[in-house]
């Protein structure tokens, strides 16, 4: 594999073409305007740029790598040599369908992978429109791509196990870790943990009355997550967390308990730190820390934030899509967790867990009710 064309240079599109290049691979970066490819190429300039004055390439290597990368509006053009096509174009179906179904027209070469970058839609679906869906996998980049080491490979019902490892190898290549998610559940495997504790959080405040804060605390030092939960939505975007739980319980009662919070926060434009105002206020668009402590964090129980938590994760293993150690990588490469989920959950004892999630199911219905893991763990 040398020829990668990435179609969509936004958000993840420029920067996954740009870590590609960085790894040797020649790259075509596909969008439907000039103006966006020249947006894109200036953001992969800015980045390199910083890379040469923090010395960690050269400028020689720095225009090497943009060279690699050909800025293309017309798609017949862009394909024609291309050995794996990365979509990042929005997380829309009927756009992804009827960007799949374009390809299928243009692409000749049966052998070409088609390589989504969706963040939620599934992929055996997405796949269904084309002629090759044992060529077709999700591979799903973390924001930034130039940051994250973390990618999840997912194949789709029917594809290849040889497409499958290309992938995987691919993504060794540029330097990242590849997750495999064995089958295509909805929210792959960390945004299976992460979108529904969103909502978890806000039903604990309305249950025990902890502050944001407190809650927040108790996620950063009790869980080990680099910041709070609703710093952690603030940071994403609402549009984004809003997204992710719409498409997620659309296709799984069981995955997320949605909170109206979110939706409300998300009418209201409160899209988080880039609009000023989410879960918290900000006093402009630069990234902002809120101030939390291990003081707070013990004004807020902890156990049905892990019990949340740990019974997606558990669902994920009874589901045959990962088992403990590849989550504990997914959750540590892709959400930095700095303590193993398992090993908190262990802490706090899954007796107390599963007892927690019954009381929970008693009160609230069916959603809280444990894994049939859990209950065997006691
Ligand atoms: N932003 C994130 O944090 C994030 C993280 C992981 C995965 N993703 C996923 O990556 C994908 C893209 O998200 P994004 O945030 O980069 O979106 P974005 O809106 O920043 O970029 C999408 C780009 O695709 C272009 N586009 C639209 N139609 C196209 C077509 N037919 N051919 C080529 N380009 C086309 C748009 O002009 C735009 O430049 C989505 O599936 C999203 O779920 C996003």
């Amino acid at each position: 594999m040398q020829r990668i064309t990435v179609l969509g240079s936004g958000v993840m599109g420029h920067g996954i073409a740009q870590v590609s290049a960085t790894a040797g691979y020649d790259i075509v970066l596909r969008d439907i305007e000039q103006r966006f490819l020249d947006r894109a190429m200036e953001k992969i300039k800015w980045s390199l740029d910083k890379m040469v004055s923090k010395k960690r390439i050269s400028e020689e290597e720095a225009g090497a790598i943009l060279g690699r990368i050909r800025p293309v509006v017309d798609l017949k053009d862009a394909v024609r040599d291309a050995d794996m096509i990365i979509e990042v174009v929005p997380e829309i179906m009927d756009l992804k369908k009827k960007v799949y179904a374009e390809l299928d027209e243009v692409v000749d070469n049966p052998d070409v992978i088609f390589a989504s970058n969706t963040s939620t839609l599934p992929i055996t679906e997405i796949s269904s429109v084309t002629s090759r869906p044992d060529k077709f996998v999700g591979i799903h980049f973390f924001n930034p791509p130039q940051l994250m080491k973390l990618v999840e490979v997912i194949p789709g019902d029917r594809t290849s196990p040889a497409v499958v490892d290309a992938t995987q190898n691919y993504v060794k290549s540029v330097g990242k870790e590849a997750v495999l998610c064995r089958r295509d559940v909805p929210g792959f495997i960390v945004n299976r943990l992460v979108i529904p504790l969103v909502h978890e959080a806000c039903y604990i405040m309305d249950r025990s009355g902890a502050a944001m804060e407190e809650v927040d605390s108790a996620i950063k030092f009790r869980l080990g997550f680099p910041m709070g939960i609703f710093e952690l939505a603030d940071f994403t975007g609402m549009d984004v967390i809003h997204k992710a739980t719409t498409e997620m319980h659309m296709r799984d009662k069981k995955v997320i308990r949605p909170h109206p919070r979110i939706g409300e926060l998300f009418d209201a434009g409160k899209l988080g730190q880039k609009s000023g105002e989410g879960f918290y206020k900000y006093s402009d668009d630069k990234y902002e820390r809120v101030a939390l402590s291990e003081e707070m964090a013990d004004r807020c129980d902890p156990v049905s934030l892990v019990a949340n938590i740990l019974n997606n994760a558990a669902w994920l293993i009874t589901n045959g899509a990962s088992d403990e150690a590849e989550i504990e990588r997914a959750a540590r490469l892709g959400l930095g967790l700095k303590k193993p989920l398992f090993e908190t959950a262990r802490n706090v004892g899954i007796d107390t867990i599963v007892g927690e999630l019954e009381t929970l199911s008693s009160e609230y219905g069916e959603f809280y009710s444990p894994d049939p893991l859990l209950v065997d763990m006691q």
